[in-house]
């Protein structure tokens, strides 16, 4: 038996992926434990802007340490930046027993074990972009029992100029419809009433195969499991997503209204050096269909503000173009280089201070509209379910909308995993609040 620990940074891939080794391993009889008493700790690590992989390279940093003078704990790396720079990251620390790229999570579990016995270092690495050797384990163990994300595409054909995830997650390939049904059948018959389908861009599921069976036959079949209560999906690309979906969504009402549907620039220069694929206009255009069919949807975006070359003026679009959108929340960033993507070598990249102020900005500005959302909501009476303790109050607990809307509200222990109606009587920046009808 084997004391391990996870420790999960970057997207909600990950967080499923961590939640599959996890399953697996202790499938293994292995235990989890603490960061400080386990032998093992595993990383599952991203690299979509500096930051991110910086984190990373710290907590490594102290793991190194201990290990120099006592043995342990051993380092187990995988995810999207171990596949881009853990060959490296190996030579500097000597904590690190198992490098593994994101298409090689099967091969991990086995290659743990052998690690630990014969103290040999090892290379998972992705080096054909199409290879994929998948965990087949169903994420039972979790950090929330009610809720699940099933991935259904891997990779990423769009080769946006300033994104690496093509590069670290290889070609789009999707899931066979019949194993994501049944993964999903599975979780609902041990409890689960959410499900969330992952990809980093959903829209395109079914479109590297000729059968035909594209998302919106998925996001139908799915809905219709029997005992699944809640639907999600994300992420949505604005070229990709097609007029069927919105169907699918209208008619069934256990997929929620709930679209996240990145614009990245509301400036059609910046959008078009990012290779996004669509103008401002036929975005606004899309937007304008998904309310028509789903008067309450909530909408969701990410931009990023400082892509090379953006002008005052194209940030001011990007500024206006939230305002006009009024989303529900919208996730910033400051743009960040990749070496190997096309924009890190683009001419006028942004000073840093530049960077900062912009996204400072827009933030603010978006942080005022979220609440102004949020005070819409009051007096509406909704039904959420019920995730855990509210972070602070005595008696207080939180739960969601089906448009993903933290609301507080007064319950008891026994309540969590549960439905309840509520009236919303409060909005404020980050969550509503609300009392049991
Ligand atoms: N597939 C999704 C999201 C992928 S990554 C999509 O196409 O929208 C999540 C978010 O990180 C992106 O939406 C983008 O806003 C941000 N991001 C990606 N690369 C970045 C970079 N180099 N610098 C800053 N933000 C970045
Ligand atoms: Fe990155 Fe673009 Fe693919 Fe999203 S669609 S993962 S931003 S390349
Ligand atoms: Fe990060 Fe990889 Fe996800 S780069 S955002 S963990 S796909």
């Amino acid at each position: 038996m084997y004391r391990f620990a996870i420790r999960v940074f970057g997207c909600q891939m990950n967080t499923y992926d961590a939640d599959r080794l996890r399953t697996a391993l202790i499938h293994k009889n292995w235990k989890e434990y603490p960061e400080s008493a386990a032998d093992v700790i595993i990383l599952v690590t991203c690299s979509i802007r500096e930051k991110a992989e910086h984190k990373v390279t710290s907590a490594i940093g102290r793991y190194d340490l201990k290990y120099r003078n006592t043995n342990s704990p051993i380092v187990i790396f995988v995810g999207c930046m171990a596949q881009r720079i853990g060959i490296k990251m190996a030579k500097k620390f000597a904590c690190i027993k198992l490098v593994s790229g994101p298409r090689h999570l099967g091969l991990v579990p086995d290659a743990i074990e052998k690690v630990l016995k014969d103290g040999k270092r090892r290379f998972l690495m992705d080096d054909d972009p199409r290879e994929l050797i998948d965990l087949e384990v169903v994420p039972t163990e979790r950090d929330n029992p009610f809720k699940a994300y099933v991935t259904i595409t891997y990779g990423c054909d769009r080769f946006c100029s300033y994104c690496i995830v093509p590069h670290v997650r290889g070609r789009l390939q999707s899931r066979e419809h019949n194993s994501i049904v049944n993964e999903v059948r599975t979780l609902v018959n041990t409890g689960v009433s959410e499900i969330t389908l992952l990809g980093q861009n959903v829209d395109a599921y079914g479109k590297d195969k000729v059968d035909g069976y594209r998302f919106a036959a998925l996001l139908k079949e799915v809905s219709m499991i029997e005992g699944l209560k809640r639907l999600r999906f994300t992420t949505s690309h604005p070229k990709d997503f097609d007029e069927d979906i919105l169907e699918v969504m209208d008619e069934n009402t256990s997929i929620c209204p709930a679209i996240n549907l990145p614009i990245q620039s509301g400036s059609d220069r910046i959008l078009q050096a990012m290779h996004r694929g669509y103008t401002v206009e036929q975005y606004l255009s899309l937007v304008e269909r998904i309310r028509r069919v789903l008067p309450h949807v909530s909408l969701t975006s990410d931009i990023i503000v400082g892509f090379p070359g953006e002008t005052e003026e194209d940030f001011q679009d990007s500024y206006n173009l939230l305002k006009k959108v009024r989303y529900d929340v919208v996730h910033t960033a400051a743009y960040s280089p990749r070496d190997g993507t096309l924009a890190a070598v683009m001419e006028n990249q942004i000073e840093k201070k530049v960077k900062a102020r912009r996204l400072n900005d827009i933030n603010d500005m978006q942080s005022e509209l979220t609440r102004e959302l949020n005070e819409e909501y009051i007096g509406r009476e909704l039904e959420i379910l019920l995730d855990g303790r509210a972070p602070k109050g005595a008696g207080l607990f939180q739960g969601r909308t089906n448009t993903d809307k933290v609301v507080i509200v007064k319950a008891c222990e026994e309540e969590i995993g549960s439905f309840m109606r509520v009236r919303i009587t409060k909005g404020n920046n980050w969550s509503l609040e609300g009392e049991r009808i």
